[in-house]
């Protein structure tokens, strides 16, 4: 899976780029605040129709400008056309110029994952970090399960509601309660069966990084331990008493263990930091098992951290993207931090919120 051509209109510092891209791997060379993290954003919100940094859309709109476009073309065993505009008048997303009716079927036509220095959070962050973590793998693996978690978090949203109500309707709770046990455990069996491949992939990913074969696993620990709806009803008095809902899988853990102990308490800066990259590389592993194809990795500056022996450790899957016809997008501020003999990179320079192709062994800037 690639991206061919990508087209953006004022979005963020960029008015206007229409570039085509192969397969394969990408540099994106330029200076603070010349647009490389902007292009990777632009890649994923078409893929994930979310910033990964977290901005409403309405941050994305160049200054200034009423709206803004992204637009790609990619090439998979099919080729589609997918466009996204927004305003904050109009919202719009088409796949092959017809609209997007339903977004699972529009989820898979790209496929994207992202490295970039905020996913040390995944670690160190609150539970709902990792739980989100799950959630994106469950949801990469099958569109249908974001249908399935939705409907779980409005069951959640109706019963607090009541709960926190003078006089609870009790017939109205048992049926919210019905639900949220009913979608509940479909995604915790999803859950279930996502974590132990994980971790397979983590332990290995880790491996790469980890210089005397520290282990690394990952382990769902679920918050009710017994069956949903058994859970919902030993916790009854209590739910009503503190207004809430107190067990389910919004309140379930990831745990990331490095040599059985909890990485977020014991592992040190490094350590986690090569935690958090193996977890997108066993994310990437997981999607390209599942769908046979990799998915585009993005990697925002996480590389340029790493030392030389560490950055050797990603070269494996960078290796198995090229060999598989995908495609690395890498920022980076100065020269390749990764030379490595077998991925040759394409290089860009970025600058003010332009792009353009560097020929082999011109440096950027001349
Ligand atoms: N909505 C917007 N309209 C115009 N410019 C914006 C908008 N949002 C962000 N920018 C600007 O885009 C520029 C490039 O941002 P970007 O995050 O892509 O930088 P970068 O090249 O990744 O730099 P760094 O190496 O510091 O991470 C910044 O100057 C930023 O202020
Ligand atoms: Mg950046």
């Amino acid at each position: 899976m690639h991206v061919a051509r990508l087209r953006l209109r004022n979005f963020r510092n960029y008015r206007r780029l229409d570039v085509e891209f192969g397969p394969g791997f990408h540099l994106l060379i330029g200076g603070n605040a010349q647009g490389k993290t902007n292009l990777l954003e632009a890649v994923y919100l078409l893929a994930a129709l979310r910033s990964f940094r977290g901005a409403p859309a309405a941050q994305l709109v160049r200054h200034g400008a009423g709206g803004f476009l992204v637009g790609a073309e990619v090439v998979s065993a099919r080729r589609d056309s997918a466009r996204l505009y927004w305003s904050p008048a109009e919202r719009r997303l088409t796949l092959n110029e017809e609209p997007v009716q339903r977004l699972v079927d529009y989820y898979g036509v790209l496929r994207a994952v992202v490295f970039c220095s905020e996913d040390i959070e995944l670690i160190k962050g609150p539970g709902a970090r990792r739980r989100r973590f799950m959630d994106l793998l469950c949801a990469q693996a099958n569109p249908g399960f974001l249908v399935l978690r939705r409907r779980y978090a409005e069951a959640i949203k109706s019963r607090n509601a009541l709960l926190r109500a003078p006089s609870p309707d009790r017939r109205a709770l048992e049926g919210f309660t019905l639900q949220a046990a009913r979608y509940g455990r479909e995604i915790m069996q999803f859950r279930a069966e996502l974590v132990p491949r994980i971790s397979q992939a983590v332990r290995s990913a880790y491996c790469a990084f980890a210089p005397e074969a520290e282990q690394a696993e990952l382990i769902y620990r679920p918050a009710a331990r017994e069956d949903l709806t058994e859970a919902f009803r030993r916790n009854w008095e209590r739910d009503l008493r503190l207004r809430t809902t107190t067990a389910g899988p919004h309140r379930d853990e990831l745990l990331i263990l490095l040599e059985g102990r909890p990485a977020a308490d014991y592992a040190s800066e490094g350590q986690k930091r090569s935690l958090a990259i193996a977890l997108r590389m066993a994310q990437a592993e997981y999607l390209a098992e599942v769908h046979g194809a990799p998915p585009v990795l993005l990697l925002d500056d996480v590389v340029g951290e790493l030392d030389a022996r560490r950055r050797a450790g990603l070269l494996p899957l960078l290796e198995r993207v090229r060999r598989a016809r995908g495609q690395v997008f890498m920022t980076c501020a100065q020269e390749p931090p990764l030379p490595p003999a077998s991925v040759r990179p394409r290089r860009w320079e970025v600058r003010a919120g332009t792009l353009r192709a560097l020929p082999e062994g011109c440096a950027p800037g001349s």
